[in-house]
Order: structure tokens, then C-alpha cells, then sequence
């Protein structure tokens, strides 16, 4: 064995958001995955209040299934805190706790923040990094932020010329404060524009949490509170006929083009309406055809508007971009997803895997391409 110190590499998970245990069944997909001969892995928690917290790392212990929800908290080490810090020569972790935790622990060369959501996917942990001059891999500060805002998000698509569906923004203002108010009557006009159903959704939010399917002007109301009960800002959309078709993202290899995948389409487990988190994550027969059964053209579509989402935000390392491929054989995009799903049911790893690149040789290309990089804003 040769006396070069393997590469170590973060992998930060939980989180605040909403989608908490959906970023550890990530890390538990990544841990159990990553090449322990080239990595050594330093598994971090960030609990639901915030805390940075050394965790046992064991994959095992990450599942996500019915009836059970993974935590940072039930897999912490006791005692031992993680602070991002900056100091010469580049950023460190600093480790406080019990005086077993060895001090070199916190020289990572990498971070892969496997975090979706607020505080995470959105740009606020990027920007923390940056700050302690520490290297991570995936979006940088501002695609991670564009990313995650489902409003600039489709501005951003828009501009340059990548077809969205209808849509209206609910602001706070927007809202009022009085079910009576005038402004709340013309939010109600507005959607009603859009024509039934419609789904309504927190602009910055994932995992279809908060989101729900309005059939009917009465349902409005109800369902843009419950959205508010996750951001401020909704968007209600109009429901699009058509199937889910993913595509999977990364970028270029020295600096070239991104890389799309094959495309798969989502096949919603019978007992569910629609993709919502019991479809995506429990229900046991969602699952994803590879390739998408759609004609050719149509992929290639598909591709090509994946990549191009892709740079439409500046996005950097990996992304997926959700697409609505409707009977008239329209390819629109839903959205982009910065750090997508990594669980054993999410399509980003299957994707990658029926492209002929399985899991541990993905996560060797996304930490080689952070690591390839000169460090600071792109
Ligand atoms: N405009 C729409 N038309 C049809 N279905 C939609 C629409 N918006 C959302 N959905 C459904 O809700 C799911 C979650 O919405 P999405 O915008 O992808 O948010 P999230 O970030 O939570 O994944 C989608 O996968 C789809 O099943
Ligand atoms: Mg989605």
C-alpha cells in the first residue's frame, strides 16, 4: 500500500428541511456505496435544529420505510460537535467532544453535502463553505439558490427559451391577512385562470411536501395555507397531462458539455393519485421504467433540455431535471433538482446505473469534478 493518505471526503446529511430523512436514506445509500479503498469518510449529521454532530455512519441505520423515519439524532455520537472554520491554507471541521475524536479528522479535502431542501440544496450551506474556504461538490452558491426556488427557477428556464407550464405566484403580500380580503380574491382569480386542477406547492420546497392537487375552486384555500405552512411564497401550476420522465445531469468532464443519462419514467404506484411523498419514498410499486418508453426523438428531447436546464441555472457537479412528456408528444420541463434524491427508489443513482455508471464510480466522478476545481466562486 502506498504512504498517500486516501482522499477524505465529508458526507453531510440530515438537515432542516422538511426532507430531513430523505437526506439520510441519501447518505445511507452514499455511505454504503463509496469506495472505503480511495475514501476515508467522515459521516456528519446536521439535526433538525442545526447542530453539526459526528454520526456512527452506518448505513443500516439510514433506511427510510414504512413506519420508520431515519434521524441525525439516533445516529449521533454523543457529545461530539462539528464546526465549519476557516483557517490558513484552507478551511477546517473542527471537531469538539470527547478526546477521542483525532484533530486531523477535520482536514477534509471534500464535502458532499447530500442535503435536499432548505438550508441545504438552496445555496445557505454553499455559501457557509465558501466562507470557511472548504471545497464541496455540486451547485455553487447561486444555482443552488435558483435551483431550489421553483418561481426563478422557471424564469431562469424561460429565458432561455425552455418551455414551463402556467403558473401563479402567491406571495405573503399577495395572501393578506383576512380569508376576505381583496388580495386573497384576486389570487382566487388568478389560479382560477389556470384553469382545474391545479397543484399547489411551497415555491421552495421538495419531495412533493406541502404540495397538493386541487381539483376545484374549493379546495384552493386549504391547499395554499398548507403549502404557507412551508414557505411564505406557493406556486399553484397548472396540472399538467402527461407522464413523469427524469433525466439525470452531470457536469462535463474537464470542462466540457454536461452529460445527460438515459431518461426513465416514473410509474406511480396504483394506490396513489399521484407522485406524492407515500408514492415517491413508501409505496412499495412506484418505480421507474429505464429507458423512458417514449419515442426517440422525444428522449433526445429530453436530454438535450436536461442539459440545457442545466446551464440555464449554472448549475455545477450533478442535477436532475423533471419533465412532463404529454399525450401530443410536448416535452415540458418541471423542474431541476440540485442534490436529487439519492435514496434506493430515487431515480438519479438508477439513471446513472442503466447509463453504465454504477453507483460507487458516480460518487468517484461527482468528488473528482469538485476536486478538480480551483476553489472559490465560480
Ligand atoms: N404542474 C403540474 N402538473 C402535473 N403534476 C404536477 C405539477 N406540479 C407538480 N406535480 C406533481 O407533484 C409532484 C411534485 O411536484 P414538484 O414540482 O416536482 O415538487 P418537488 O420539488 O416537491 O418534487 C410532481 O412529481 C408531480 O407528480
Ligand atoms: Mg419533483
Amino acid at each position: 500500500m502506498g504512504s498517500a493518505r486516501k482522499v477524505r471526503v465529508a458526507v453531510v446529511f440530515g438537515g432542516r428541511s422538511a426532507e430531513h430523512a430523505v437526506s439520510c436514506a441519501s447518505a445511507g445509500l452514499v455511505l454504503g456505496a463509496i469506495d472505503r479503498d480511495r475514501y476515508e469518510v467522515v459521516p456528519i449529521g446536521i439535526a433538525r435544529d442545526g447542530r453539526w454532530v459526528l454520526t456512527s455512519g452506518d448505513p443500516a441505520r439510514l433506511a427510510l420505510s414504512p413506519g420508520t423515519s431515519p434521524s441525525v439524532e439516533a445516529v449521533a455520537e454523543p457529545g461530539v460537535s462539528v464546526t465549519p472554520a476557516a483557517g490558513p491554507g484552507g478551511g477546517t471541521l473542527v471537531f469538539s467532544g470527547p478526546a477521542a475524536v483525532p484533530p486531523e479528522l477535520g482536514q477534509v479535502d471534500v464535502v458532499l453535502p447530500l442535503l435536499h431542501g432548505a438550508y441545504g440544496e438552496d445555496g445557505t450551506i454553499q455559501g457557509l463553505l465558501e466562507m470557511a474556504g472548504i471545497r464541496y461538490a455540486g451547485a455553487g452558491v447561486l444555482a443552488s439558490a435558483a435551483g431550489m426556488d421553483k418561481e426563478y427557477m422557471k424564469l431562469m428556464f424561460a429565458t432561455r427559451g425552455l418551455p414551463v407550464g402556467p403558473y401563479v405566484v402567491v406571495r405573503d403580500r399577495d395572501w393578506g391577512t383576512s380569508p376576505s380580503s381583496l388580495e386573497r380574491k384576486r389570487v382566487f382569480d388568478e389560479v382560477a385562470e389556470l384553469g382545474w386542477p391545479v397543484f399547489v406547492k411551497p415555491a421552495r420546497g421538495g419531495s412533493s411536501i406541502g404540495t397538493s392537487r386541487v381539483d376545484s375552486p374549493d379546495g384552493l384555500e386549504a391547499a395554499i395555507e398548507e403549502a404557507r405552512r412551508y414557505d411564505r411564497k406557493v406556486l399553484a401550476e397548472a396540472a399538467i397531462t402527461g407522464a413523469e420522465v427524469e433525466c439525470a445531469v452531470l457536469e462535463g468532464a474537464d470542462g466540457g458539455p454536461p452529460e445527460a443519462s438515459v431518461p426513465g419514467m416514473i410509474v406511480v404506484d396504483p394506490h396513489s393519485a399521484w407522485y406524492d411523498f407515500e408514492a415517491k419514498y413508501l409505496a412499495p410499486e412506484s418505480k421507474m421504467e429505464i429507458p423512458a418508453p417514449i419515442p426517440l426523438d422525444a428522449a433526445e428531447r429530453v436530454r438535450s433540455l436536461a442539459c440545457a436546464g442545466f446551464d440555464a441555472i449554472g448549475c455545477e457537479g450533478l442535477a436532475r431535471v423533471d419533465f412532463f412528456y404529454t399525450p401530443a408528444g410536448e416535452v415540458i420541463v418541471n423542474e431541476i433538482n440540485t442534490m436529487p434524491g439519492m435514496t434506493p427508489s430515487s431515480g438519479f443513482p438508477v439513471m446513472w446505473a442503466a447509463s453504465g455508471l454504477p453507483l460507487p464510480r458516480l460518487i468517484d466522478r461527482i468528488i473528482a469534478t469538485a476536486l478538480a476545481k480551483p476553489g472559490g466562486p465560480s
